[in-house]
């Protein structure tokens, strides 16, 4: 069997000279644990090789996650020269987004602050703000990018359209594109924002990679779910997948998406230790071509055209 190529090695984010591992780790979920929890999983990440951390000013509810991450940061200086910090900025409860310049440099002074770090390594609009002309939203990280405290920038749940018109007002290119994107929510596969990112050499960073832990549901529970049947069938397969394999159905969902030839980088998201250490085993798993689309086939529950 040819097994698709799966990178174990560090890749640059877009065109920029950052690089990360093929596994990001994530903090929506990540407030509310102790300290010394929080510090037991960052450690369990960096130890496997992560050293790309996805925050959000609004990931634990008013910068609750980014405040802890902090705290860990202050107690281990020494970590940060092993991480790339990545945050996002530009949703507001209540309005629901805005992108205006008066924002996002506000946004991203507090999420320094917060991280207590000098510099963020990735700053992204976390979804696109409809009103903001992106003229301005590039204006604004020309100025952060002078001023020495950003390095790169992507962007959230943009449409490939409304990547291209932020790109056509910045002098440089946006690292990252990171949609919801898994075994289970193939839109980005469909909907040109992966092609997009294969012309550009834009890094895709996948978001909810185990579909938010649909894809760790037990048969019964999963049926009761929406689009049930179909989702039985994808676990069937990942299933099947992990047991020739000798791995967990997360590591082949985790997989299918590191095979894609994007690079796309899943964002891990759970709090679980253990399973931040299980997620490397997807960096060995054999996939072949006719695998890799039979996934695809259970999750549209269609054959593909
Ligand atoms: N840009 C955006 O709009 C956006 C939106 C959502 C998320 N994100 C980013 O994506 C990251 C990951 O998202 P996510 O947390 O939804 O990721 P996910 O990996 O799809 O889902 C995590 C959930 O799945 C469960 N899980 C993980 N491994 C499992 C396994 N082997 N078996 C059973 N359950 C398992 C976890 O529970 P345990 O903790 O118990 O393991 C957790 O509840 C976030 O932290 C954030 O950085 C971005």
């Amino acid at each position: 069997m040819d097994a698709l190529p799966i990178r174990a090695e560090p890749r640059p984010l877009g065109r920029s000279s950052l690089h990360a591992f093929p596994l990001a780790y994530g903090s929506w979920r990540f407030a509310g644990s102790s300290l010394r929890e929080a510090r037991a999983k960052i450690d369990a990440a960096l130890e496997i090789g992560v050293n790309l951390f996805d925050h959000a000013d609004i990931y634990g509810g008013d910068g609750a996650a980014e405040e802890l991450f902090g705290k860990v940061l202050a107690e281990a200086p020494n970590l940060r020269s092993r991480m790339l910090v990545a945050t996002k900025g530009g949703i507001v409860p209540g309005v629901p987004y805005d992108s205006s310049a008066a924002h996002v440099r506000e946004a991203f002074e507090a999420s320094l602050r917060r991280l207590r770090v000098d510099t963020i390594d990735l700053y992204q609009i976390h979804r696109p703000d409809l009103l903001a002309h992106p003229g301005e939203v590039a204006d604004v990280f020309v100025r952060l990018r002078d001023a020495g405290t950003l390095r790169e920038v992507g962007v959230s749940n943009y449409t490939p359209s409304q990547f291209e018109a932020l790109q056509r007002f910045l002098p440089f290119p946006i690292a990252t594109h990171q949609p919801e994107l898994s075994c289970w929510a193939l839109a980005p596969l469909r909907d040109g924002l992966l092609d997009q990112c294969l012309r550009l050499h834009v890094t895709p960073l996948a978001w909810s990679p185990l579909a938010g832990g649909l894809l760790g549901l037990g048969v019964a529970e999963a049926r009761g779910r929406a689009g049930g049947e179909r989702l039985v069938a994808l676990l069937g397969i990942l299933d099947a997948l992990a047991a020739r394999e000798g791995v967990g159905r997360a590591a082949i969902a985790l997989a299918f998406l590191l095979a894609h030839p994007a690079g796309v980088i899943p964002i891990l998201g759970t709090q679980r230790v253990a399973r931040i250490r299980e997620s490397t085993d997807a960096l060995r798993v054999h996939l072949s071509r006719a695998d890799w689309y039979a996934v695809l086939e259970a999750s549209q529950g269609a054959p593909h055209p």
